[in-house]
């Protein structure tokens, strides 16, 4: 493993893949409610435990707290040590470095511990400096409250005036969370993921099955219902070679899904996908891209098939 990764954040190196929690609560963008429910979220964060799976992703805003309060639910009824990150937004009336604090601690209530591995600033912003953010940030480790620090949405330069606050305290930056999905590899062609590794920081991909588009299910004659529709359009058109590769290199590895593939993939590039679930066979296949490993040659075919789309 690489050397630059601290002893403090390299538990997370360890972990292949985790659970997203957007869903679990979301209405404008996931229809939470419609066509799933809180019996088939339990379903798919048992099924992801049951399967290995030890690390979700939540955040205060999800489900405004709603995700948060089930995933605290959840966890007090396993007894497995699950490894829970959760997220700060910048609201624009948070203009203190205290706020930070203040908003840990009520999600820590919400999801019923005295800790959380891993306290991630979700967006950067303009109203808060990034060094204002690492000292409220701190401030959180002191007081017990998080393992380690991790921000999200920060580009090259936001990502290395955090990780050099948390330098001079001897911390270490433990994550960036950003989109990466083989829909969208800005972080590989802006050279993010690559400074990640050199720092010894994790990249997390959010939406790596690039929300359920990479499954195949969706076309342009059906598309994604609710604000993916619009979102999707122009995207929706062009995928079709690229989830007809997907569908053979699956059957290469004996009758691998789309999302299998798509979260294999992002595997090997060196990056923890967190894949989202509305309900346990969703939970149940996407744990299926653990265990086997795309070859070099299938991941360069991949890249050349998801280049010819989004380029
Ligand atoms: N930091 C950030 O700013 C940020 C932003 C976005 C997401 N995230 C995090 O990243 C996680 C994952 O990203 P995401 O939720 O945007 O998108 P995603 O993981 O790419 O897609 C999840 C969606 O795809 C569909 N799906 C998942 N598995 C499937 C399967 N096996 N078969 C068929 N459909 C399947 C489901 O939606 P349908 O069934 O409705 O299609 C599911 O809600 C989130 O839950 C959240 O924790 C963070």
């Amino acid at each position: 493993m690489n050397d630059t990764i601290s002893s403090d954040t390299r538990f997370l190196h360890a972990v292949e893949m985790g659970l997203g929690a957007w869903q679990w609560g979301d209405r404008f963008v996931w229809q939470y409610g419609q066509g799933y429910s809180d019996s088939d979220i339990h379903q798919a964060f048992l099924s992801s435990i049951a399967e290995g799976i030890r690390f979700i992703d939540t955040a205060e805003i999800y489900g405004s707290g709603r995700s948060e309060r089930l995933t605290g639910k959840f966890l007090k009824e396993t007894d497995q040590p699950i490894l829970i990150a959760t997220k700060f937004f910048p609201l624009p009336w948070r203009l203190t470095r205290n706020s930070i604090s203040t908003a840990l601690r009520a999600s820590l209530d919400r999801l019923q511990r005295e800790t959380v591995d891993l306290y991630q600033i979700h967006w950067p912003t303009p109203l808060l400096s990034v060094e204002t953010m690492m000292e409220g940030m701190i401030e959180c480790v002191n007081r017990g409250w998080t393992r380690t620090i991790g921000v999200s949405n920060f580009n090259q330069i936001q990502m290395i005036r955090a990780y050099s606050v948390l330098e001079r305290n001897s911390i270490s930056l433990a994550s960036n969370q950003v989109h990466y999905s083989l829909l969208n590899r800005q972080v590989e062609k802006n050279g993010l993921l690559a400074r990640c590794k050199e720092l010894g920081v994790r990249l997390i991909a959010y939406s790596p099955l690039e929300m359920g588009l990479l499954t195949g299910k969706y076309t342009p004659k059906n598309p994604p219902p609710g604000s993916r529709g619009g979102r999707y359009a122009n995207l929706l058109g062009k995928i079709e070679p690229l989830i007809k590769l997907m569908i053979e290199i699956g059957q290469e590895h004996g009758g691998k899904s789309n999302s299998q593939v798509a979260l294999n993939w992002v595997i090997c590039k060196g990056a923890l996908p967190i894949p989202g679930a509305k309900n346990a066979a969703q939970a149940l296949q996407n744990v299926g891209a653990l265990g086997w490993k795309l070859p070099d040659e299938e991941v360069a075919k991949l890249d050349e098939a998801s280049d010819k789309i989004i380029h």
